[in-house]
């Protein structure tokens, strides 16, 4: 017996480490082939998420008050806006503005009191928080983002804290009296 050239279990340890490699190498391929169809079920393609439009029902939000729905996995925020909002959003000065644009500019003519937006915060995406969410309506009365501040006025509009633009209108129409369909 020689224990320097033991390597223990009778192998030569290079050629262990290769059978090593070469099953953790299939073990990944085998999990591969079962997980990609599960991921592709899950996962409409981009064209047709792309495509898809939500219907949203709106006679039962009040004035005052905004709900939150999904558009293209997206959140979405749907809010009433009431006079004194409308009012509050027209007073301010749109060059005064970081991301300059009328209530106006952003709800359909007719229906300015509807605003609707994604609910994804411009700065690094997380969720703002609405009106009647408790302190945190923030300073503007729109909406705030808990993760770095940012706070929105009624219009959805970037008022303070780090996020560079607006919270994004999406394209929508008014199919009814009571419905809007987003996208
Ligand atoms: Fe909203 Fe940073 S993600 S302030």
């Amino acid at each position: 017996d020689h224990p320097a050239h033991h390597d223990g279990d009778g192998h030569d340890p290079r050629r262990r480490d290769f059978i090593n490699i070469a099953a953790v190498a299939w073990a990944g391929v085998g999990a591969g082939v079962i997980v990609l169809p599960l991921i592709n079920q899950m996962n409409p393609s981009a064209d047709v998420l792309a495509l898809s439009t939500t219907e949203i029902d709106i006679s039962k939000i009040e004035p005052g008050q905004s709900i939150k729905s999904t558009f293209r996995k997206q959140p979405l925020f749907v809010r009433n806006l009431t006079p004194k909002e409308i009012a509050e959003a027209d007073a301010v000065a749109i060059s005064d503005l970081r991301d300059p644009q009328s209530l106006e500019e952003r709800t359909k003519a007719g229906k300015k009191n509807w605003l609707i937006t994604l609910g994804v915060c411009t700065h690094l995406g997380c969720v703002p928080l609405g009106a009647g969410e408790g302190e945190n309506k923030g300073p503007f009365g729109g909406y705030f983002c808990p993760c770095h501040g940012s706070a929105y006025d009624t219009a959805g509009r970037i008022r303070q804290g780090p996020a560079p633009t607006n919270l994004v209108v999406p394209e929508y129409a008014f199919t009814s009296d009571t419905v809007v369909t987003v996208g």
